[in-house]
């Protein structure tokens, strides 16, 4: 299912941390997303937390040689009513647009819909992100909306695109590639 460079999801392990938490403190990555530098500290207890957290599925993104290059989470699962959010980030640039984020996204779906038994999924993306939102349109998410939000260091206004997938429009997909 992917149209570029093929990678793997496999379980986080405290040996992912330090990695993680560098690209927790790279101000352009943390800017693209809309958040704010974490403190080495602070990537720890949020680790610690996303690995016990049972409302969350957190997976390593890895090259076909094991190589770490990003994460990619479904946080606030909603279990009653099938409903999680999707974070995914590409830590070093030097991956980014070779299609391995759609890769990724796309195998994070597969386990969204077809191993949690989730029903849709949602995610929220700055809207001067265009590569990320091409990403997930080719991945089949469709835009629902904009909203103005207080974000990142500066605190200022940013447009943010809320944007679903449903497990039907999923399962189309996956019967038409
Ligand atoms: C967002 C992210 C996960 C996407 O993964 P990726 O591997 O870079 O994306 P892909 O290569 O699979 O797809 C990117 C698409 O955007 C296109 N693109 C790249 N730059 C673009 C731009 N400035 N405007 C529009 N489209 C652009 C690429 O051409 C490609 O589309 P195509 O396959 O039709 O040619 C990754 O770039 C990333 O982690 N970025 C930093 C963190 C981030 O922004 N996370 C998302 C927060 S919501």
């Amino acid at each position: 299912m992917c149209d570029g460079e093929t990678v793997l999801l496999r379980q986080l392990t405290e040996h992912d941390l330090g990695t993680m938490a560098r690209w927790d403190a790279d101000h352009e990555l943390t800017g693209l997303m809309g958040e704010t530098v974490r403190t080495e500290s602070e990537s720890r207890a949020r680790f610690t937390k996303l690995l016990s957290d049972r409302n969350s599925l957190a997976m390593a993104i890895i090259t076909q040689d094991g190589l770490l290059i990003g994460d990619i989470e479904l946080t606030e699962i909603a279990w009653r009513s099938g409903d999680a959010e999707l974070v995914v980030r590409i830590g070093d640039p030097e991956y980014r647009g070779r299609g391995m984020g759609s890769c990724a996204v796309r195998a994070m779906l597969e386990a969204a819909f077809e191993r949690l038994n989730l029903a849709r999924v949602y995610l929220r993306v700055c809207a001067d992100n265009r590569r990320a939102i091409r990403c997930y349109l080719k991945c089949g998410f469709r835009r629902e909306g904009v909203v103005r939000r207080k974000l990142g260091p500066s605190g200022d206004a940013r447009r943010v695109v809320l944007m679903t997938i449903m497990r039907s429009d999923f399962a189309r997909i996956e019967i038409a590639s």
